[in-house]
C-alpha cells in the first residue's frame, strides 16, 4: 500500500515549533476551567497561521475550521492540567507551585495546533476539518459544556477523533479497540445516619458505625451478585470517616468511593443498585443512608468504522504489529463526543523504549518521551484525511 504523502514526517522546523510551545504549555500549566493563558497561547499560533478561530467557547475553549465545502471531521484536544507539584528535573518543569501538565494535555494541546499547520499548509481536497481545543478535561466537564455550546453542529462532523500520549506504552506503538476501550468513572458519597450514645449501652443507640461496615461489604454484592460477570465492574471505597473518641458511639458515618466499568448496561444500572441496597442494609440496623453519586464520566466507547480508520493508518505509519488492542478503566471524557457521534479515541505510546518503569500518569515525576509527538500528529492528520477522503470517495 502506498503511503498518503500528505502524512510525510514532520520537518526540523514543524517539530522545533511543536515542542516550543509544548514546552511553554508545560511551564504554565493551568487547571480546568482556567486555561486563559494556554486558551490566549493557542489562539495566537492559529491567527499566526492565517486562522480565525473562534474563542471563548464554553469559556476556554478554542475551535477553528480548516478547508472547504463537504463533510466535517472533528479533531479534539484537551488544554488542563492537574493540582500535581512536579517533582521532575525537566529544564521546562512547571512554574506554577502546585500544577502540574502531569496528564500530558500540554503535548495534546501543541500537536493539534502543529495538525492546523500542517492543514493550512496543504488543505484537504474536499471537506474540512473541525479542531476542538477543550478546557477541563480532569473530572470536570469540559466535553459536555464544548457539546452544549455547540460544537458538533452547523453541520455535524461525520467523526472525531482523539488521542492521549501514554507514558506506560512504548514510543512507536498505539493501542486501540473497537467497541468499550476506557471506563466509567463515578464518585460515590454516602452518609449513614443512626443514633448515637454510649458506648457501653449499644441497645439504646441506633449504630452507624456497624451499619456502615456492612454497607462496605454489600456493596460488594453489586459486583458480584447484581451484575453479569462477564462485564466486570469495580466498586472501592477510599475513604470511611466516623467518631471521635473510643467510648462514644456515634451519630454518623461518611464514606466515599469509585464505581468503575466498561459496560454501558451496568453504567445504567448502578443508580437502581444502589437505590436498593443501600437503605435495605440500613434498615435492618435502624439506619439511614443519603447517597450521592456524582456520574463524572460514561464508558468510552469507540465506534466500529472510525476505529478500522485509526487501525489502518496506524498500521500504514508504524506497522501492523505495532498498533494493540488496549483497555483501562481510567475515565477520560472523550466518551461525551462519543456518545454524541461516531468517532475513535486511541493511545500513542510515548514512554520510551522502558515504558514499564515510567512514572503514572497524574504521578508528580510524570514524563513523557517527546519523540513520540510528530508521530501523534501524523495519526491524527492521516485520520482526518483518511476519513473525509472515504467519505469523499
Ligand atoms: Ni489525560
Amino acid at each position: 500500500m502506498v503511503m498518503n504523502p500528505l502524512v510525510a514526517p514532520l520537518s526540523p522546523e514543524e517539530c522545533d515549533a511543536l515542542l516550543t510551545m509544548r514546552r511553554d504549555l508545560h511551564q504554565h500549566p493551568e487547571l480546568s476551567w482556567q486555561e486563559v493563558r494556554t486558551s490566549a497561547r493557542v489562539v495566537e499560533e492559529l491567527k499566526a497561521l492565517g486562522l480565525e478561530p473562534q474563542t471563548n467557547v464554553a469559556k476556554t475553549g478554542v475551535v477553528v475550521e480548516i478547508g472547504d465545502e463537504g463533510p466535517v471531521v472533528a479533531l479534539r484536544g484537551d488544554m488542563d492540567a492537574l493540582p500535581v507539584h512536579e517533582q521532575t528535573d525537566l529544564p521546562f518543569a512547571s512554574q506554577t507551585e502546585g500544577v502540574m501538565h502531569a496528564c500530558g494535555h500540554d503535548a495534546h494541546t501543541s500537536s493539534l495546533v502543529a495538525v492546523a499547520r500542517r492543514l493550512v499548509a496543504s488543505p484537504p481536497s474536499h471537506g474540512r476539518v473541525r479542531l476542538i481545543f477543550q478546557p477541563a478535561e480532569e473530572g470536570a466537564g469540559g466535553a459536555k459544556a464544548m457539546v452544549a455550546a455547540g460544537v458538533l453542529e452547523g453541520p455535524k462532523p461525520i467523526a472525531i477523533y482523539g488521542l492521549h500520549y501514554w507514558s506506560k506504552m512504548p514510543t512507536g506503538q498505539v493501542g486501540v479497540i473497537d467497541g468499550p476501550m476506557m471506563g466509567s468513572v463515578d464518585r460515590l458519597k454516602i452518609r449513614v445516619t443512626g443514633r448515637g450514645g454510649h458506648a457501653a449501652a449499644p441497645h439504646n443507640t441506633a449504630d452507624p458505625l456497624v451499619a456502615a461496615c456492612y454497607l462496605v461489604t454489600t456493596l460488594q454484592t453489586m459486583v458480584s451478585r447484581r451484575n453479569n460477570p462477564l462485564a466486570p465492574v469495580v466498586v472501592s471505597i477510599g475513604s470511611f470517616h466516623a467518631g471521635s473518641t473510643f467510648n462514644v458511639i456515634p451519630n454518623e458515618v461518611e464514606m466515599e468511593g469509585t464505581i468503575r466499568t466498561l459496560d454501558q448496561d451496568a453504567w445504567e444500572a448502578v443508580p437502581g443498585w444502589l437505590d436498593e441496597i443501600v437503605p435495605a442494609t440500613l434498615a435492618g440496623m435502624g439506619c439511614q443512608g443519603e447517597v450521592t453519586l456524582d456520574r463524572v464520566e460514561r464508558p468510552l466507547v469507540n465506534h466500529t468504522e472510525p476505529t478500522q480508520i485509526v487501525q489502518h493508518v496506524a498500521g500504514q505509519l508504524l506497522g501492523d504489529d505495532n498498533v494493540k488492542e488496549f483497555q483501562t478503566l481510567a475515565g477520560e471524557d472523550f466518551s461525551v463526543f462519543l456518545d454524541n457521534i461516531p468517532g475513535c479515541f486511541f493511545f500513542v505510546g510515548a514512554g520510551g523504549q522502558k515504558s514499564d518503569e515510567a512514572a503514572p500518569h497524574h504521578s508528580p515525576h510524570f514524563l513523557l518521551d517527546e519523540d513520540a509527538f510528530p508521530m501523534g500528529v501524523r495519526l491524527l492528520e492521516a485520520c482526518a484525511r483518511e476519513a473525509l477522503q472515504r467519505a469523499t470517495s
